[in-house]
């Protein structure tokens, strides 16, 4: 099936002739596989009479051998299908793979968000990628550093011209109100010694069908552009930013990141909510401290939050 879809994969009309002779099989099979694909894939598929099949829009396959090329600053591993990139990692993590590492699928069946949200993952069209790190510096590591991803993840999108993107504390990507990129980092080990931890990306790339399950407004690179983007092109970049990053974060620590943190956030002075289980805090956004927590101005008083469970709104009166 996926050497029909390799065939497909240009967006063009190819008759069931052309497809058969291909594959060595029949007309008939061929619609079967079709079929199939539509179904398995959830790729609509147009059929016209006289032209013959095509999908609805071209698409952009991963391809590991351009993903390790020379410049790869570290191993990456491609999946037709995973449960979730970040559970794949922690599964190698604890089977002694060695970090770092990188893994990719072209689908999740339980892609994970943040705060136990579910992540959509649909086939070959978005970036689902998740990195293993080693963090032996102790818990000063740690600081900021999912902030740095998401600096890291802005500069690859800003590479590929979306200068609109802007962050939102921890570690949203937004264009304007819309989502598209967000941030998973989940820790293995003991934070104060050495502890592994999974860094997982997704980036809304080439969706451009509003996926019912997404519960939130959202864009995708290609909605913003009109153009499909080269998913192995944006992985290579976001591997090189990353390793950049967090080359840096590791000599300097946060606070030399940060100035840039509060440049791109896109909240900056505004009125907002801050949600922590039931309890919701109402403040005005005053910026990052050198941990890379949130500094909100609060009645007056300025209050420091962090943790991985914290979600900000903005107020009306924002
Ligand atoms: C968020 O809620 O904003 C974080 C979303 C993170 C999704 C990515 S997709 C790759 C990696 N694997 C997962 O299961 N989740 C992360």
């Amino acid at each position: 099936m996926l050497t029909l879809l390799n065939l497909l994969r240009d967006g063009r009309f190819h008759s069931g002739q052309a497809l058969g002779a291909a594959l060595g099989v029949s007309r008939s099979a061929i619609w079967k596989q079709l079929q199939q694909l539509e179904a398995e894939y959830g790729l609509p598929i147009y059929k016209v009479r006289g032209r013959g099949y095509r999908l609805q829009s071209p698409l952009s396959l991963l391809d590991s051998s351009e993903l390790n090329g020379r410049s790869a600053p570290w191993p990456h591993e491609v999946f037709e299908s995973l449960d979730s990139t970040n559970a794949e990692v922690m599964r190698r993590l604890s089977a002694g793979g060695v970090p770092p590492f990188a893994v990719t699928a072209e689908r999740q069946s339980q892609g994970r968000g943040r705060r136990g949200r579910r992540w959509v993952s649909p086939y070959a069209q978005n970036l689902y990628y998740s990195l293993a790190l080693r963090i032996d510096g102790g818990a000063r590591q740690l600081e900021g550093l999912s902030l740095v991803v998401g600096l890291a993840v802005l500069d690859t999108l800003r590479a590929f011209g979306l200068m609109s993107v802007g962050l939102k504390w921890p570690n949203d990507l937004l264009v304007g109100s819309r989502k598209i990129a967000g941030v998973l980092l989940e820790l293995v080990g003991d934070p104060a010694d050495i502890c592994h931890v999974v860094v997982g990306i997704g980036i809304n790339v080439n969706m451009q069908v509003a996926a019912e399950e997404i519960d939130q407004p959202w864009t995708s690179m290609q909605r913003e552009s009109a153009e499909l983007v080269d998913r192995n092109a944006l992985v290579n970049r976001l591997s090189a930013s990353l390793s950049a990053y967090l080359a840096r974060h590791k000599s300097e620590g946060f606070s030399a990141l940060r100035e840039e943190w509060e440049a791109a956030h896109l909240w900056q002075g505004r009125a907002v909510n801050l949600i922590a289980g039931v309890q919701q805090i109402h403040g005005r956004v005053m910026g990052i401290d050198a941990t890379g927590a949130l500094r909100l101005s609060v009645d007056g008083e300025e209050r420091a939050y962090s943790g991985g469970e914290l979600s900000l709104r903005l107020s009306d009166d924002s």
